[in-house]
């Protein structure tokens, strides 16, 4: 399969594949089917429908996901990033973000060239990725280039970095020392519009979908012009005891308008639960919550990632955050596991563990 270049438009991370999202649904679904993701991420699911002539759903709770995932349900033309990117670089004064640039924390200064910094932060406050498609791309274009290994790919903005979460500020600084690395100069603009050309200069979908910023608890009133419509679900929910999208992704949040380091709030953008018996709860009231939108006999497809848990334990502990919601519903085949062996963050941060396994479900209504 042709990976369309959309997809990684900027990493996520524990996305699945797009393979994933494109097999189920071919055996589901049929063109002009309705597809919904609750726990949208990079727009996986999304964008794998509207490609396959599906109309599509998503949510997600996170502005990061948000921000990336509607940059893939309204695609702009590559005419009108280029015309906005031009606007923007003639409006752009350095000297204007200067004094921003050194009221950030210490992280900026070693993570960031000052000209880049100025670049970023002129970017920042100037885009309306809420409101506005093209804005919404070029956005999701610089959370893609927002860090990454300047090693790898001169189209990364930041000092040394995986590319799929931020690192704490203290822990980056102090491998930056220790390793002696400077931060490399880039001309931002230059880099978004070599980089639209390339994402939009292959197929695009012809079709668009709707995405919205919200908790998957409340989809059924979010979208609710998409009541007893939706056919297929392909989700799947913040992993189980692995990772904290609030503290990995503080970088691109901060990009979005977010504090200049890691928050840890206790709700807002995240719903990691440590304690199974919660993560059940909550997964159950994300289904009630998603009920109205279900059409009769659609078909859920779930991915659950997590490093401590069975595949037992979570076979029971989905299969009832279901049933207690849908009681009729059967299960279409046996759990299908795999393990998961290489983490991006290695490279930069050897050691650290993450998700283990990766274990998928099926169900129906019925
Ligand atoms: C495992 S990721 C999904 C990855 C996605 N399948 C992809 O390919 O990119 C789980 C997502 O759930 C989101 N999330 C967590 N709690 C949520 C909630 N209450 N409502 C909606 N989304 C939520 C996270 O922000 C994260 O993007």
């Amino acid at each position: 399969m042709n990976r369309n270049r959309l997809h990684s438009l900027c990493p996520y991370f524990a996305m699945f594949p797009e393979t994933f999202a494109r097999d189920q649904l071919e055996a589901h679904t049929k063109p002009g089917d309705l597809v919904f993701d609750p726990f949208s991420g990079r727009g996986t699911t999304l964008l794998q429908s509207l490609l396959m002539g599906r109309r599509a759903v998503a949510a997600d709770i996170n502005p990061v996901a948000y921000c990336i995932s509607g940059a893939k349900a309204t695609v702009p033309r590559l005419s009108s990033v280029l015309r906005r990117l031009e606007i923007l670089e003639s409006q752009f004064d350095p000297a204007c973000e200067e004094s921003v640039g050194k009221s950030l924390p210490e992280f900026f200064s070693h993570a960031y060239a000052s000209a880049v910094l100025s670049q970023i932060l002129f970017l920042r406050h100037s885009l309306t990725w809420r409101r506005n498609h093209v804005d919404r791309f070029i956005a999701a274009l610089v959370l893609g280039s927002l860090h990454g290994g300047m090693d790898k790919s001169p189209s990364y903005f930041s000092n040394q970095m995986p590319r799929t979460i931020s690192t704490k500020p203290g822990y980056s600084i102090r491998y930056w020392l220790r390793h002696k690395l400077l931060p490399p100069s880039r001309d931002v603009f230059d880099i978004l519009r070599k980089r639209a050309a390339y994402r939009l200069s292959a197929e695009v979908p012809l079709l668009r979908g709707s995405v919205a910023l919200t908790d998957a608890r409340k989809a059924s009133e979010v979208f609710a012009k998409f009541k007893n419509q939706v056919n297929l679900i392909v989700t799947s929910p913040p992993y189980l005891d692995v990772t904290r999208y609030e503290e990995d992704q503080w970088l691109r949040l901060w990009f979005l308008g977010h504090a200049p380091f890691p928050t840890y709030s206790q709700v807002s953008v995240d719903d990691r639960h440590t304690a199974p018996t919660k993560y059940w709860e909550f997964l159950r009231s994300v289904w009630s919550g998603v009920a109205g939108m279900l059409a009769p006999k659609s078909i859920m497809i779930c991915r659950i990632g997590t490093k401590h848990q069975s595949i037992e334990d979570l076979t029971n502990g989905l299969s009832l955050s279901l049933r207690g919601v849908f009681p009729d519903l059967r299960s279409l085949r046996p759990a299908v596991v795999s393990n998961i062996r290489n983490r991006q963050t290695e490279y930069f941060h050897p050691g650290t563990t993450g998700c283990l396994r990766e274990v998928d479900f099926a169900f129906q209504l019925t």
